[in-house]
């Protein structure tokens, strides 16, 4: 027999074998979108209508075997609410259902990435060989779902319930010797010896050497165990998983709920269960919003390759100038991924400071296994500490990263265009300054740009790359290209004071520093924007930044943004820095902080503090947590609204990235943009009125006030 269709097709391999391969037309993977499931069940059919067909060996025509269920179709599958979805994922189910009771055995070949639908896929075959080079997993609950074809049905069937536990709520991806340990697959090979190993197997079976009969009357079953044995396996399941996801990623608690319901049922109720569960899971705002993520990562990485696509210049040699916190994490950074670089400084005591922090994270690394001896000494290799500029002539970009200071920058970004190729390009790490204003110090504007980093360089992925008023497309590409191969994320924005996140990191400060002013306990609000998502409180973060940078830079922003950023008041952070309060840096800020067992600076509250900042403090009164979020997040959400009208960031779906990956946003509520959205725009606004008469930080911009009126949303 033969098919053919626009995703699957059947071709005969002799002795009543087929073959039915995947290959999506026009798709560079193989995805269970619509098209594909509709013709996945056409063929289907077609087997199941041939009486000569003996066996099935299901095969992949790209070089992964399936990516996933198609994320690009949630957001409309999933606004039609509980019912529809619950309707939906029963009808998919359905069809792979049909094909796990076809008459003959089944084998799935499994040559590439095998995710969420696709891992789902397979489980509805008998059999699974797996290649050495293909991964497998359920990813979903990073959407805030969980697997909904069936999944979560037929994997403690096949791989027992604590492993299904933990295949499912960690959304980790198995390698090949995982996936068998565990039993998910039933055969690893060499990538060349897949094909062959899964046709020799469903003849096994058809053969009658293998009892696929009886193990496919397994997955149709209720898992064999008593009710005392479930009992313990989901109690304890589930304290662990709750409190691993936390309040607010409900999707893994979900997951667990729907198996503790299904495991005790036949297949197709058990479907029934998944059904109901994963139908809660779409239609909560989390899952709304990690969707929106995944759709937003993929909108930042289409921009930057299409940057890095003009980029014609190679960079093969780097220079850092500055070997301080930021200079040391961006030589490391850069060697790590395979670019040498020259870091200079003009004190002998912070290049070895900058090649000791190097030196320490590749220990590390080699501590965990992560890291080979010969890749540490070949990686510090890459970087050439030094004190001078002699090998300048031969740098192809320059990162500038010394003190926050306009005229040393001006002076020091001057003197080392002078001693660098003509298309040398050189970029300042400047966290605030005007890029276009400090490139009226040099002769070459037109390779300027911004290339800011955040702290610590290795951990955080933005890169922001800053345009200037005369940056060239060449100069922004090459930077661009080189933050991709550092291993960030980068995201091209105009200039202006702050750029994007440090513009919108400041009205939040300043929003914490009224609440303060006005009588708010600053331990009372980090709980509040603890609660609210956010890594760490404002105190906690400013302590973390350092109170005189803090308090530096957003005297660059109030000169920048006087209407707004400027204020009429002494704040808490400035009467904290006029007491050598400088944050973790020097152990004490509004907390303190000693080194802990493993030498990481721990955090406790000192009365003294209070007693500091009395003076600029209101009479103390108890904030509600809801007033406390508003007062700080709506002056951060007005002003990306101003960055999104003033173009200086392209799209909302970058700036929520930018936020999520530069200061980290709470992943789950998306981004400042996506926040608005799930308040709606007119509630926003409406919030934003409230406070209006704290400042201008408070007014909501046109763009928010448009977006009210017409009822219009971020994202669609
Ligand atoms: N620390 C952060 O959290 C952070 C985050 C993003 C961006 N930045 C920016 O990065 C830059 C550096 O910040 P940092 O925190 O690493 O400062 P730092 O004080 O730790 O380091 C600055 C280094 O520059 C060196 N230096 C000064 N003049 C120099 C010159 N003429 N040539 C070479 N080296 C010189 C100093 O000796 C010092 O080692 C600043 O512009 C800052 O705003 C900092």
């Amino acid at each position: 027999m033969t098919y053919s269709g626009p995703a699957f097709s059947v071709s005969a391999l002799g002795d009543g074998i087929v073959e039915l391969k995947f290959d999506l037309a026009g798709e560079s993977v193989n995805k269970l979108n619509q098209t594909a499931l509709r013709d996945f069940s056409a063929a289907t059919q077609a087997i199941a209508k041939d009486p000569s067909v003996k066996g099935v060996v299901v095969t992949s025509g790209k070089g992964v075997f399936i990516v996933g269920a198609d994320i690009t179709e949630f957001g409309g599958l999933f606004a039609a609410g509980e019912e529809a979805i619950a309707k939906n994922v029963i009808e998919v189910n359905r069809l792979l259902s049909a094909f796990e009771d076809l008459p003959v055995p089944t084998v799935v070949a499994i040559n590439g990435v095998c995710l969420g639908g696709g891992l789902e896929l397979a489980l509805a075959g008998d059999y699974r060989v797996m290649s050495t080079a293909a991964s497998v997993g359920f990813p979903e609950v990073k959407l805030g779902i969980f697997p909904g074809f069936g999944g979560s049905v037929r994997m403690p069937r096949v791989i027992g319930i604590d492993n299904a536990i933990e295949w499912i709520c960690t959304g980790n991806d198995k390698k090949a010797d995982a996936a068998l340990k565990d039993g998910a697959v039933d055969a690893v090979v060499t990538p060349e010896a897949l094909r062959d190993a899964a046709i020799a197997m469903v003849k096994q079976a058809v053969a009658g050497r293998l009892d696929w009969k009886a193990k496919r009357a397994e997955k149709l079953a209720p898992v064999k165990l008593n009710k005392m044995e479930l009992t313990m396996a989901f109690t304890s399941a589930m304290g662990v998983v709750a409190a691993q996801a936390g309040p607010n990623y409900p999707a893994p608690v979900l997951a667990i709920k729907s198996m503790q319901e299904s495991v005790v049922l036949p297949r197709d109720a058990a479907l029934e269960v998944e059904g109901k569960y994963f139908a809660k899971a779409a239609v909560t705002p989390q899952a709304n919003a990690l969707i929106g993520v995944f759709m937003a990562d993929q909108v930042v990485k289409k921009a930057s390759g299409a940057w890095e696509k003009k980029a014609a210049k190679q960079i093969g040699q780097a220079a850092v100038l500055g070997a301080g916190i930021m200079g040391g994490g961006i030589a490391y950074q850069a060697a790590l991924k395979g670019t040498p670089i020259v870091m200079k400084d003009i004190k002998e005591e912070q290049l070895a400071l900058g090649m000791g922090e190097a030196g320490k994270l590749l220990s590390k690394q080699l501590e965990r296994g992560k890291m080979t001896p010969a890749k540490m000494s070949e990686t510090l290799g890459r970087i050439r500490p030094t004190l001078n500029y002699g090998d300048f002539g031969g740098v192809d970009i320059i990162i500038e990263a010394v003190v926050e200071n306009p005229k040393v920058k001006k002076a020091v970004l001057a003197e080392v265009e002078g001693l660098v190729k003509d298309d040398t390009i050189i970029a300042s790490n400047t966290s605030t300054i005007s890029i276009s204003y400090l490139a009226e110090s040099l002769k070459r504007p037109q390779n300027f740009v911004g290339m800011h980093f955040f702290n610590p360089v290795h951990m955080m992925p933005l890169v922001e790359v800053i345009r200037g008023k005369q940056s060239s497309d060449e100069a922004v590409a090459a930077t661009v290209k080189l933050a991709s191969k550092m291993g960030k994320t980068p995201i091209v924005v105009n200039d202006c004071p702050g750029f994007m996140v440090n513009r919108v990191l400041f009205p939040y400060f300043a929003g914490f520093h009224f609440l303060l002013r006005d009588g708010a306990d600053f331990q009372a609000v980090d709980k509040a924007m603890e609660k609210f998502g956010w890594p760490m409180g404002p105190a906690y973060l400013m302590d973390v930044v350092g109170m005189d940078t803090a308090v530096h830079a957003a005297g660059v922003m109030a000169e920048g943004f006087p209407d707004r950023m400027k204020y009429d008041f002494k704040g808490a952070t400035d009467v904290l820095v006029e007491n050598q309060r400088l944050g973790q840096k020097n152990g004490k800020g509004y907390y303190v902080y000693a080194p802990d067992k493993k030498g990481k600076p721990k955090k406790t509250v000192d009365p003294t503090t209070y007693d500091l900042i009395a003076s600029v403090c209101g009479p103390r009164r108890e904030f509600a947590p809801e007033e406390i979020v508003a007062r700080c997040m709506v002056p951060m959400v007005n002003e990306v609204a101003r960055c999104l009208e003033e173009k200086i960031v392209a799209s909302p779906y970058e700036a929520d990235m930018a936020l999520l990956y530069g200061i980290g946003f709470p992943p789950f509520r998306g981004g400042a943009c996506r926040y608005v959205d799930q308040a709606g725009a007119a509630n926003f606004v409406a919030l934003a009125q409230k406070y209006a008469g704290l400042g201008k930080l408070y007014e909501p911009p046109k763009l928010l006030l448009d977006m009210a009126a017409a009822g219009k949303k971020f994202f669609a």
